[in-house]
């Protein structure tokens, strides 16, 4: 191997091992005030991590740096290299947001197409190619026999199943959702919260999830990131994050979020690791063991809201019969 080869190997290895998303030391002023403080974090490939934190903490505007459209100090990374030079159109990431913005004027079939046109360099360059991509995309998100339907006959669940075909359709690299699933009632919600993450991870798509809601990030997500006022508190796996917050404001957060309600909770006095304070005990502390395998390898408990999560639940023994 001479030279050029070995650093053309080194740095395919160096692209193989390194997060897939990577972002450093980002911040943002907004009006003279710190919206996002010195924020860090990775996504590996594959990965689905959680943005999760209170209305107004930087989630949106972290999308907006990751997506090239916001100013920031610090640095966006894709497999080791700096995005800085490269505009949002250039960087091949996808984005979801609570109002899908479908096109009106479009069926479901023409607006799945549409980020496929808008991508000169991808595959599907003919209409043949198009049609076949969106069934492929329309089939992976449940609405087969939909690509003919006007999208103002859809009910809130269908059109962000649109939302998600059309942002997947250009097999993005990094998919973004924001607040995904807020607008939707209770059944469509829950639905999706087993649907998105099967779809995510039979793509194996590396993904940002964000949302306010704790239920949605434990049942989506591989890794939690807690956010507060634009400072990124706690990074975790689900379990961890749950059973161990890192402070009282975490333990507060999961707190309120668990709560099917009532109003907030006044903090623990003493958080600590383990804290089992009020927070805590809020939060549903272990499998209700009426889970049900909705598929292989997701789980999902049905009653009366969301009280286990794919990601934190132990396996239900063998022999238990589903509720
Ligand atoms: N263009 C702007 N000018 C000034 N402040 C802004 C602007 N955009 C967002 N903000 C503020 O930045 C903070 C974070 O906003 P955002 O990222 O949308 O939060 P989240 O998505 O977590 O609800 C909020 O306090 C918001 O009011
Ligand atoms: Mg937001």
């Amino acid at each position: 191997m001479n030279g050029s080869e070995q650093d053309a190997a080194r740095r395919r290895h160096a692209a193989a091992a390194a997060d897939a998303l990577e972002v450093r030391r980002v911040a943002v002023q907004l009006g003279g005030a710190a919206v996002l403080d010195d924020v860090s974090l990775t996504a590996h490939g594959g990965e689905i991590v959680a943005l999760l934190g209170p209305s107004g903490c930087g989630k949106t505007t972290l999308l907006r740096v990751i997506a090239g459209l916001q100013p920031h100090a610090g640095d966006v990374l894709w497999q080791g290299r700096s995005l800085a030079a490269v505009p949002a159109h250039g960087r091949g990431f996808g984005l979801v947001f609570q109002d899908q913005a479908l096109f009106p004027h479009l069926d479901v079939e023409r607006n799945v197409a549409f980020g496929l046109r808008m991508q000169p360099r991808t595959q599907h360059r003919n209409a043949a190619e198009r049609r076949r991509r969106v069934a492929e995309l329309l089939e992976l998100v449940g609405l087969s026999g939909f690509s003919r339907r006007p999208v103002d006959a859809l009910s809130g669940g269908e059109a962000q199943r649109v939302a998600l075909a059309r942002a997947l359709a250009p097999h993005p690299r990094l998919l973004m959702l924001d607040e995904p699933l807020a607008g939707l009632d209770r059944p469509l919600r829950e639905q999706l919260l087993v649907d998105l993450p099967r779809i995510l991870r039979r793509l194996r798509q590396t993904a940002l999830f964000v949302t306010h809601d704790l239920e949605e990030a434990l049942a989506v997500s591989d890794r939690v990131a807690v956010m507060r006022a634009g400072r990124i508190v706690q990074v975790g796996t689900p379990r961890a994050v749950h059973e161990r917050p890192a402070n009282a404001f975490v333990a507060r957060f999961l707190g309120r979020a668990a709560a099917p309600g009532p109003p907030p909770r006044a903090p623990p006095t003493t958080p600590g690791p383990r804290s089992s304070g009020p927070a805590s005990s809020a939060a549903p502390t272990s499998c209700t063991g009426r889970c049900v395998p909705p598929a292989a390898g997701t789980r999902a408990c049905w009653r009366p809201r969301l009280a286990c999560y794919p990601t934190i639940c132990p396996p239900r023994p063998a022999n238990a019969a589903p509720s």
